[in-house]
């Protein structure tokens, strides 16, 4: 059964016997709304710390949210995430209010993500890549897991906690896991219950451009691009903020990358006022 702790005090009497014993902990922070792409991110926790205790998180965190984003209206659902849980055996849920986290309000001392943080995401969404971190942070300072879980879905944010991770030494193994998607190809996402029937036929367009990308990646990174913006035109309702080919840490590819390299291909767009986010792994062919 799950276990529930809403304060700091609760959270370390549930984890004590695991401290006790020496198990790994597995982490995985959600803001809640859960859906079977979080479900699986709880699998891949399980997988990590077999006897071990998986910790899930539920606190939707105001710090990551700039003014006019939607913070009131995120969805907050615990009963039906307590369920979620339970089904996939997670041990402790830690649910805890705005004030247990930031007894005192904003805390004064928070991260700073760097100039990865300034880019994608970060350029329509100042200040929330720091709001992440910090939030993370405290939870990897809570929970102190051995293992965190997150969604490849949020590639620039699983990129920089693995950067706060491996830069601040936290000693938490961060671990990334695949994108789950709708049979006809759209990325889980706690955002598309917003979208209305005909903007979630709209939204297909997004993954289906990434598709293309893949299969053109083998003509070079020009051509991926090429195939992805073709799939894009023919969608009317599809406001494109960027589509991007960049190395898997996210950094510039080489102008001419060698065959077979790896490479991330990422896309944002509105559909109707809901924005959207998707990317996908290329294998990059000789570039002509
Ligand atoms: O991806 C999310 O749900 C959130 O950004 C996270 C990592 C739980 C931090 O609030």
């Amino acid at each position: 059964m799950s276990e529930l702790a809403s304060t700091r005090e609760e959270l370390a009497k549930l984890l004590e016997p695991a401290r006790r014993d020496g198990a790994t902990v597995g982490l995985v922070p959600t803001m809640g709304a859960l859906h079977e792409g979080h479900a699986s991110l709880m699998r891949v926790a399980r997988e990590r710390v077999g006897g071990g205790p998986v910790v899930v998180s539920i606190f939707v965190n105001p710090l990551q949210f700039g003014a006019g984003e939607d913070l009131d209206r995120y969805p907050r659902t615990l009963e039906a995430d307590l369920e979620v849980c339970e089904r996939e055996g997670v041990d402790v849920v830690f649910a805890p209010s705005v004030d247990e986290v930031y007894p005192g309000g904003d805390p004064q001392v928070t991260v700073a993500p760097g100039p990865l943080a300034e880019v994608l995401e970060g350029k329509t969404r100042p200040g929330h890549f720091g709001g992440v971190l910090t939030v993370v942070a405290k939870l990897f300072g809570l929970v102190k897991p051995d293992v965190a879980v997150f969604g490849e879905k949020d590639y620039q944010q699983l990129a920089l906690i693995r950067r706060m991770s491996a830069d601040l030494c936290l000693g938490v193994d961060v671990v990334g896991a695949p994108t789950q998607r709708e049979p006809d190809g759209l990325a889980l996402s706690s955002r598309n219950r917003y979208l209305s029937p005909e903007q979630r036929e709209e939204a297909t367009t997004l993954s289906r451009a990434l598709y293309a990308a893949q299969r053109e990646a083998e003509h070079g990174v020009e051509a991926a691009l090429q195939a992805a913006r073709a799939e894009l035109r023919r969608s009317k309702g599809v406001d494109l903020d960027y589509l991007v080919v960049t190395d898997p840490a996210l950094a510039a590819l080489p102008t001419d990358p060698a065959p077979g390299a790896e490479a991330r291909i990422l896309i944002a767009a509105r559909v109707g006022t809901t924005r959207l986010i998707d990317n996908m792994s290329l294998t990059i062919g000789a570039s002509r």
